[in-house]
């Protein structure tokens, strides 16, 4: 039998690395092979960390920072912090009061929660729970009714903004889960979404990736017309490629992420670490570039800050901290980072979180 969720948090818990493993020790091995785990060799998993871990902070000492804070603007809307509680499915998974749990630690301390279209918990339990600001992450369903009926839900539960999952036309290469043979337990489904239709092989000669399953995938054609079919503004989640920046851009969306889903997607893809500068530079200085994927500390949201992003999502810390102490864990995880976040800017010298630039990043020779 596993453990508990806790109900306090012990002093010993000193960073969101340390609810790896109190979390691990309430969870099913089935669970944990799919919170935990990456794609196919966990190339791209290991690599998000290792490109921030590899990035050098350069302090400046002696400013002055009396008057700092973290605040956050993201599409008009006011945050305490540039810290947003990724979109994750399932969270039932982690904690028996899921989505709502997370939603509500998240408001608590003022930030950002994007609710995925594979939630466990319904819309009106989310809403009914938060006041502040919270957007909807939209993965486009097989037909356009279907995904209109997900976006009128969204709105009219007054969720603000859509962002538009699309790095995952197909589920990676989950080895782990299927070694660990994950299956979702009885109790926890995607309560949102109609019941997904199972894809049949497409018969002889034909191939089940690509004319099975990206039959069904969207295109640029369909990000036009969900843009035609709601006032939403549209962020496009999962972009590396340079020229998907450019795109997005062209197509009128309010932002982007880049993201690599947490190395969950394709396996052997760069880290946003790698093409933030890049992308920022195509996008100009007035879209909405948020990054994600292996965020663990403070300095990595300078990190990811200075290299271009507005505000940075945090994924699976927020799932251990769920399974570990439920919303009480949620909060702490969330408060954890922006107290390192704070210490951060203080000792480079920054006062506000639009001040994060480069200068505070080293290149090593
Ligand atoms: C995800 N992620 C995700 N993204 C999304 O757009 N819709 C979803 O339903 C999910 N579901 C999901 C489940 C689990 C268990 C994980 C770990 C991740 C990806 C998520 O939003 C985010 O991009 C990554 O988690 C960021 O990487 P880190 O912070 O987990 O390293
Ligand atoms: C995942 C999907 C649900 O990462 O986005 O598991």
């Amino acid at each position: 039998m596993h453990k508990q969720p806790l109900n306090a948090i012990p002093p010993t818990l000193a960073s969101v690395f340390d609810y790896e493993r109190l979390a691990q020790e309430r969870m099913t091995p089935q669970a944990w092979a799919y919170i935990s785990g990456g794609s196919g060799d966990e190339l791209t998993l290991k690599r998000n960390r290792e490109k921030l871990d590899g990035l050098c902070l350069l302090p400046s000492s002696l400013s002055k920072v009396t008057d700092g804070n973290t605040k956050t603007t993201l599409l008009g809307q006011q945050f305490e912090h540039p810290i947003i509680s990724a979109p994750i499915a399932y969270q039932k998974l982690a904690h028996p009061e899921g989505e709502v749990a997370t939603a509500m630690a998240t408001e608590a301390q003022g930030g950002l929660f994007i609710m995925s279209t594979l939630a466990s918990c319904l819309f009106e339990d989310v809403a009914g729970q938060v006041e502040s600001p919270r957007w909807f992450q939209l993965y486009i369903q097989p037909t356009r009714a279907q995904t209109l009926k997900l976006i009128q839900q969204a709105e009219r539960n007054l969720f603000s903004a859509l962002v538009i999952t699309i790095d995952s036309p197909i589920n990676g290469l989950r080895n782990r889960e299927q070694r660990a043979e994950f299956v979702l337990p009885p109790g926890v489904r995607a309560v949102n979404i109609d019941k997904p239709q199972a894809i049949t092989h497409p018969g002889e000669g034909r191939s089940l990736v690509f004319q099975g399953v990206m039959a069904q995938a969207p295109c640029w054609s369909d990000i036009a017309y969900i843009r035609q079919h709601t006032a939403l503004p549209i962020i496009l989640k999962g972009i590396l490629n340079p020229r998907d920046a450019e795109k997005a851009a062209r197509a009128g969306v309010a932002g982007i992420v880049v993201s690599n889903h947490g190395g969950r997607a394709l396996d052997g893809v760069p880290s946003p670490v790698e093409m933030l500068p890049t992308i920022r530079n195509i996008v100009g200085e007035d879209m909405l570039v948020l990054a994600d994927s292996g965020v663990r500390r403070g300095a990595d949201i300078v990190k990811l800050i200075a290299l271009g992003a507005d505000a940075v999502l945090v994924g699976r810390p927020i799932m251990y901290a769920l399974a570990t102490a439920g919303a009480l864990g949620v909060a702490h995880c969330i408060r954890l980072l922006r107290d390192e976040l704070e210490m951060t800017m203080a000792l480079c010298g920054f006062e506000s979180v639009t001040q994060i630039d480069e200068s505070c990043l080293w290149n090593a020779p």
